[in-house]
């Protein structure tokens, strides 16, 4: 499936091309994920959550949602170094965030050790682990580094969960 969603961006002529990613994305995109010092692991298996941006036919900017049922691990955001500071993540986190919403989410989780800053923009914020909820808890990625004390964990709360009473913020 491909979809095309301009998404409003800082400037009047700044209209980043939000795709689908394609199985012809996938190199493209791990090579992304590792000049921007992330895991690049799995992104085949994971390739429907992906969005890219798309310049030249060459992929800038990438960012994958995992859907874990009631709620969604935002991870794999990535910019190319000579297209940063421009509204491109902005962009895809706010189509990915648009796509929780969507799908009934409760909230969207994060691991980032580097741009803890950069997430609360969208109202992330950090929370304990004991706090995250199962189905996140034993993702990949969490397996993989929620252990890891130098990672943060951080949540954006959709709506008032009654399991989960810090809930309640997040628009
Ligand atoms: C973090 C990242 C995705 C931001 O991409 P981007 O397209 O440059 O971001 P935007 O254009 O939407 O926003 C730029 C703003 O965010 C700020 N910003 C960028 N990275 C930041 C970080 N790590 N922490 C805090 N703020 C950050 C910039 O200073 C800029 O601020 P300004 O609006 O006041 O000028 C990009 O720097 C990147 O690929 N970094 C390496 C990978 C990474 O750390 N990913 C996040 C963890 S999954």
């Amino acid at each position: 499936m491909r979809q095309s969603t301009p998404v409003n961006q800082r400037g009047p002529s700044a209209q980043p091309e939000i795709a689908a990613a394609t199985a012809a994305d996938v190199e493209a995109i791990r090579a992304l994920l590792v000049a921007s010092g992330l895991a690049a692991d799995r992104v085949a298996d994971r390739l429907d959550g992906f969005l890219v941006v798309r310049e030249g036919g060459r992929v800038v900017a990438c960012a994958c949602l995992d859907d874990h049922g009631e709620a969604g691990l935002l991870r794999s955001v990535a910019v190319a170094p000579e297209r940063r500071g421009s509204g491109l993540a902005r962009a895809l986190v706010a189509a990915l965030l648009a796509r929780a919403r969507r799908r009934g989410h409760v909230a969207v989780y994060l691991l980032t050790s580097t741009a803890e800053g950069y997430f609360t923009r969208f109202g992330f914020r950090p929370v304990e682990r004991a706090r995250v909820r199962p189905a996140v808890l034993t993702s990949d990625q969490f397996a993989e580094r929620g252990g890891c004390t130098t990672s943060t964990v951080m949540v954006l709360e959709f709506a008032h969960h009654p399991d989960h009473p810090e809930g309640g913020t997040g628009r």
